[in-house]
């Protein structure tokens, strides 16, 4: 896959200090702040982020922000420059015609998700990427994301290498629910999620292989991702450690609901 960038905006000036050439600039971001439909966002978009850099998953980056003089902390999703790329936006809504299943369409195996549109090209993505939307998927059930539909974006055309990138991890461990109660509840529910945009689209060999990542990732690792020692948003110490202690137990269940929901 090429390397995504991001996207740097406005003028930048020297920085006075730099004796190797720094600027003073800006990059743009989607800013994300906690929010009644998901009440810990900011914490679960900054773990799954951090789990997701460990295990080389294609997510954008993001870091926790703040404006100066302002206490409250957002999750700050650093802006893919995607411009000047062929990328194709699986984050629209689809706009054809539901009615004109074509042939190509017709062919694809059994139970692949319709409900989000873009069946074919979600299918030329599998292809065009079947180890990167292999690793998205099975990281998805792991940290119990709800709402990668229309959350990532792909070059499909591009000839070579291209790129692809998923985004919002906020339907996804302690606001996977509305709730930070009913979320850990939900965490411990190894049904969920039931369904996957790329179900029945990822490679076996690939998806078992991911599987085998997360459940070798170091218990040190899972738990420099979950907690901070203080509060993050609405997010206390003590929901940090069960967040902890639920990946933990999630990874168990993990192969076994890959094989539900995405093979
Ligand atoms: N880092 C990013 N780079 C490029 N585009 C982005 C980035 N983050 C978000 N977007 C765009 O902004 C939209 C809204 O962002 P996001 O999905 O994170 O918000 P949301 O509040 O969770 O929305 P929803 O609930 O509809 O998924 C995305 O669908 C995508 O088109
Ligand atoms: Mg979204």
């Amino acid at each position: 896959m090429s390397i995504l960038c991001y996207e740097i905006t406005g003028d930048a000036i020297p920085n006075p200090r730099s004796t190797t050439g720094a600027e003073d600039g800006h990059v743009g971001a989607v800013l994300k702040g906690d929010h009644a439909a998901a009440s810990a966002q900011v914490y679960s978009e900054l773990v799954a982020n951090r789990l997701a850099m460990f295990l080389g998953i294609p997510v954008v980056v993001g870091v926790p922000a703040r404006r100066p003089g302002d206490r409250s902390v957002r999750f700050a999703a650093l802006r893919a420059a995607d411009a000047d790329l062929e990328v194709y936006d699986f984050t629209d809504d689809d706009r054809s015609d539901p009615d004109a299943i074509d042939a190509d369409e017709r062919k694809l195996p059994k139970g692949v998700y319709r409900h989000a549109g873009h069946v074919r090209q979600m299918a030329a993505l599998c292809e065009k990427y079947p180890l990167e939307s292999a690793a998205i998927a099975v990281f998805d059930l792991w940290i119990c994301n709800q709402d990668r539909a229309l959350n990532f974006k792909a070059e499909l055309s591009a000839e070579g290498r291209g790129v692809i990138f998923a985004l919002d991890q906020g339907s996804a461990l302690l606001s996977c629910r509305s709730s930070v109660n009913e979320s850990l509840d939900q965490l411990g529910n190894y049904d969920s999620p039931s369904f996957h945009p790329f179900q029945r689209l990822v490679n076996a060999r690939y998806a078992g292989a991911m599987v085998e990542r997360i459940c070798s990732m170091p218990e040190w690792a899972i738990l420099a991702a979950a907690t901070y020692g203080d509060t993050v948003g609405n997010v206390t110490l003590d929901e940090q450690y069960a967040t902890y202690a639920a990946l933990i137990d999630r990874k168990q269940a993990l192969g076994r609901l890959v094989d539900r929901v995405l093979l």
